[in-house]
């Protein structure tokens, strides 16, 4: 797998890491003018949301809330908080949240005070700008959207989710403040942490993967496979939400360079159209691809098995072997032994899943192996 020499990064200017830095965010509103801040929040983050009014309100900014938001938001659910946000015309929009919320906050930050229908802004580099401040506070150790370019809604029509990838969708401040995360329930904790695995291992087995990149992808795996299991045992472990959060801001940072690959693509028709949680849906298909993906990129595995923390083998091929079986028990020891027909999806199934998951081209082209209809319908049925 060659390897780019040139990485491109477009970053978040205000990065803040590290339990209690939550307290740092009001202080960054001591502008001259008083502005107008609109919150978009999860309800888990009540008390955050309320610490942050109080600070915002007595130094004399004006505040409007939005809550509610469903996960994994339609396009009607964003259109729905536009619709609220366009009087309010705020100056600054604050989201904390996991990945759902924050999508809808970056979006609403950008298209609040817009013409432009959120039907042009899918795809790459389509939105044409954002004048708001937009600040992110990740309420989930996953998602990677506090530092991502992509903002992913469900399109029902199209029974599809859709990503708008923007530089303007890009925070101004972002803080990781990883006790926002401590009252995530285990399920949550396991499929949200998952999902930041696998951006990790997607990023740096990619067709694109670049050096700098795959220094953040391996320091990721290791951090969250290191972590999880604490962290779902015992949400009270600080020391393992904050090394979670690490992982997961880590994967983060590799979405808008370098993005994912076959798994998330396939994922995809999982959650749009049998309501598969995405990050459930990414665990299901990230070992049945890793072993698809073997043959074309041996030494990377190896090397993920290894941030893994697995033993080498005698060759690279068995060591990599080994890092799938890790990467397949850690999925199984923190989310338990699921399967597709759980969500009552069966054999009839297949081949529209695997029609739908083909047409997220900008994701499988990055993919180490061509995926055919074909081999997506194996993938799904060896998690069927
Ligand atoms: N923009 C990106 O770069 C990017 C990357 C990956 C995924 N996504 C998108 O993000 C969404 C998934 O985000 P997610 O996995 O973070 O979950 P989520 O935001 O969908 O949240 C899942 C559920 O957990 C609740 N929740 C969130 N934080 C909590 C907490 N601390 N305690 C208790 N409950 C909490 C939410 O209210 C919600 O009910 C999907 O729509 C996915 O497509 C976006
Ligand atoms: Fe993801």
């Amino acid at each position: 797998m060659n390897v780019a020499t040139i990485a491109s990064i477009r970053q978040v200017p205000l990065l803040e890491f590290g339990r209690g830095c939550l307290d740092k965010v009001a202080a960054s509103f001591s502008g001259e003018k008083p502005e107008t801040v609109l919150f978009i929040a999860a309800k888990s983050a009540a008390n955050a949301v309320q610490r942050l009014t109080h600070a915002l309100s007595s130094a004399g900014h004006k505040v409007v809330h939005v809550d509610g938001l469903p996960a994994e938001p339609a396009v009607g659910d964003f259109e729905s908080v536009r619709t609220r946000a366009r009087p309010v015309n705020p100056t600054a929009v604050i989201g904390i949240g996991g990945g759902s919320v924050l999508d809808v906050a970056k979006l609403v930050a950008a298209l609040h005070d817009s013409d432009q229908s959120i039907e042009d802004c899918f795809g790459t580099g389509k939105l044409m700008g954002r004048r708001a401040r937009l600040v992110c506070l990740p309420t989930t150790a996953g998602a990677g959207s506090e530092v991502s370019p992509n903002a992913i809604l469900l399109d029902r029509a199209a029974r599809l989710k859709r990503a708008v990838i923007s530089p303007h969708l890009v925070p101004d401040s972002t803080y990781v403040d990883s006790s926002l995360c401590d009252s995530a329930p285990p399920g949550l904790t396991a499929a949200t942490g998952l999902d930041a695995l696998c951006h990790c291992i997607e990023a740096y087995v990619n067709r694109y993967a670049t050096r700098l990149t795959d220094a953040w992808a391996l320091e990721g795996v290791r951090r969250i496979s290191g972590s999880l299991r604490r962290a779902v045992a015992c949400g009270s472990d600080a020391v393992a939400r904050d090394e979670l959060s690490l992982g997961s801001l880590l994967g983060g940072l590799c979405l808008g360079p370098v993005n994912t690959t076959a798994v998330h693509a396939l994922s995809y028709p999982l959650g749009s159209e049998h309501g598969l949680p995405h990050g459930v849906a990414n665990a299901l298909l990230l070992g049945p691809v890793a072993s698809f993906n073997l043959e074309h990129a041996v030494d990377r595995y190896a090397e993920v098995a290894s941030a893994m923390g697995v033993a080498p083998r005698s060759s690279p091929r068995e060591s990599a072997e080994a890092g799938i079986v890790a990467i397949r028990s850690l999925c199984h020891d923190v989310l338990g032994s699921i399967r597709l027909r759980d969500w009552g999806i069966s054999e009839a199934h297949l081949p529209g899943l695997a029609a739908s998951g083909l047409t997220v081209t900008r994701l499988l082209d990055r993919n180490v192996r061509q995926v055919t209809l074909e081999d997506a319908i194996a993938i799904y049925r060896s998690v069927l």
